[in-house]
C-alpha cells in the first residue's frame, strides 16, 4: 500500500493505488469488539441528523463533545442534548452517548454532582476561551475552576483537556507544548487526584508528558493526526479539509503518533475529534477547524496499522484502552473489517439540508479495509 509517511501532498499523487494492498489476492479479516470514540462532535439540529448515522454504524458508545452554541454546561442541558442525539439515530441502533459538560468558570459542582449521581455526565471538558471552535465561553483562569476539579477529582470523574494555550504571542505550532508545561504539568502536581485525558495529542511532548505520568492520566489520538502533517496541509495549496485544531504538525510528530497508537500502550485510545463542519465553511477566507472523519476511520485505521504490522494492536487502541481508563465494560459486540482487493467506496461529501453538505476526511490513499455490514 501506499506508506501515508512517503506520499506526496498533491491531491493527484495521492489518489493512486496501494501496488501492495493489489497484489494482496486472498481477502483478510479481522475481528475486534466494537469500537468507542472517546472524542466525537455530534453538533445540533441538521447537522445532527446528517451525521449521528455515521458514527453509530461503527462504534457502539462516544464521549460527545459540549461545544455547542449555546455550550452544554448543565446537566439538564445534557440530558436534553443526550434525548435529541437519540432521536437523531436510526431506527434499532442501540448507539450509547456518553455525555460531557463545557467547564466554564461559573460551573456549579452541585450541578456536577447530580449529573453524575444519575449516570449521565461521564466526563468535563476544559476548553481554555478561545482555543477553538466555540469555545469563548471557556476558562480563562484555571484558579476559579479549582473548586469544581476537586469535586471531579474526588467523584473520579474525567477532564476533558483540550491542550493548548491561546495567548496571541504563541506560535500556533508551539500551543500543545506550552500549555504542557503552564497548565498541565501544574495542574497534574497540584492534583494529581484528577484524572485527565489530554485530547486529540499532536506532539511527542504531549505523548512523552502522557506516559511520564504514573497514572490517572491518557491521551486520545485522532485518526487524521496519524495519517496527515503541516505539509499535507499547506504544501502545494491551503487545504481547508485538512485543518483543524490543534493544527496537524511535523512528519517527526506525526510517526511519533502512529507508534504510541499502535503500541498497544494503555494510555493511548481512540478520540476521532470527528467534527463536521458545512463544506462551504470550511471553504472560505476563514474556514472553520475541524475535520469529519466518522465514516471511514475504521478503515483508515486499520490500514495504518497495518503498515506498521500492528493490526494486532488495533483492539487494544480502538476498544480496550478507553473503557478500561473510563472504567466502564469494553463493548460485548464485534466489528469486522475485511480486506477487499478493490478499494472502498466511500462518499466524498454527505448532505446536510438546503444543499449544503459536509465534506467526509480523505486520506490521500485508497483503503481497502471495509468494515463488514451486519447481515
Ligand atoms: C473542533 C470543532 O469543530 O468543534 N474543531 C477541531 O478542529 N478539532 C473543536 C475541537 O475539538 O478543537
Ligand atoms: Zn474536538
Amino acid at each position: 500500500m501506499t506508506d501515508a509517511r512517503t506520499r506526496q501532498a498533491a491531491p493527484q499523487a495521492q489518489a493512486q493505488a496501494a501496488p501492495q494492498a493489489q497484489a494482496q489476492a486472498t481477502p483478510q479479516r479481522l475481528t475486534i469488539r466494537r469500537p468507542d470514540d472517546w472524542h466525537l462532535h455530534l453538533r445540533d439540529g441538521a447537522m445532527l441528523q446528517a451525521v449521528a448515522s455515521e458514527t453509530a454504524r461503527h462504534f457502539a458508545r462516544a464521549i460527545i463533545m459540549p461545544n455547542l452554541v449555546p455550550p452544554v454546561v448543565r446537566s439538564h442541558d445534557a440530558a436534553a442534548y443526550r434525548e435529541r442525539i437519540l432521536a437523531a439515530l436510526p431506527a434499532g441502533s442501540n448507539f450509547e452517548p456518553l455525555m460531557t459538560l463545557y467547564l466554564t468558570e461559573a460551573s456549579d459542582p452541585a450541578d456536577l454532582r447530580q449529573g453524575v449521581g444519575d449516570g449521565l455526565v461521564r466526563a468535563v471538558k476544559l476548553y481554555p476561551a478561545g482555543a477553538t471552535t466555540n469555545s469563548d465561553s471557556g476558562v480563562r483562569d484555571i484558579e476559579k475552576v479549582m473548586p469544581f476539579l476537586e469535586t471531579m477529582a474526588e467523584l473520579g470523574l474525567p477532564l476533558c483537556v483540550h491542550g493548548e494555550v491561546t495567548d496571541a504571542d504563541i506560535d500556533i505550532f508551539d500551543r500543545e507544548a506550552v500549555f504542557i508545561e503552564r497548565v498541565l504539568a501544574p495542574l497534574r502536581q497540584r492534583l494529581p487526584e484528577l484524572r485527565i485525558v489530554m485530547e486529540h495529542v499532536t506532539t511527542r511532548h504531549g505523548l512523552d508528558f502522557v506516559r511520564s505520568q504514573a497514572q490517572g492520566m491518557a491521551a486520545t489520538l485522532t485518526t487524521h493526526h496519524l495519517i496527515i502533517n503541516r505539509n499535507h496541509l499547506l504544501v502545494g495549496g491551503v487545504r481547508p479539509h485538512y485543518y483543524c485544531l490543534p493544527v496537524a504538525k511535523r512528519e517527526a510528530h506525526r510517526l511519533a503518533l502512529v507508534e504510541a497508537a499502535t503500541s498497544g500502550d494503555a494510555c493511548f485510545f481512540l478520540g476521532t475529534d470527528s467534527a463536521p463542519h458545512a463544506t462551504h465553511t470550511k471553504e472560505a477566507a476563514c474556514g472553520c477547524a475541524g475535520i469529519f472523519t466518522a465514516p471511514n476511520t475504521m478503515s483508515c485505521l486499520a490500514q495504518v496499522f497495518e503498515a506498521e504490522s500492528a493490526l494486532d494492536k488495533l483492539e487494544a487502541f480502538t476498544s480496550l484502552n478507553g473503557p478500561a481508563f473510563y472504567g466502564l465494560p469494553a463493548n460485548e459486540q464485534a466489528l469486522t473489517l475485511v480486506k477487499q482487493d478493490q478499494p472502498v467506496a466511500y462518499p466524498t461529501q454527505i448532505p446536510v439540508e438546503d444543499g449544503q453538505t459536509v465534506t467526509v476526511f480523505d486520506p490521500g490513499f485508497e483503503l481497502y479495509w471495509a468494515v463488514e455490514e451486519a447481515s
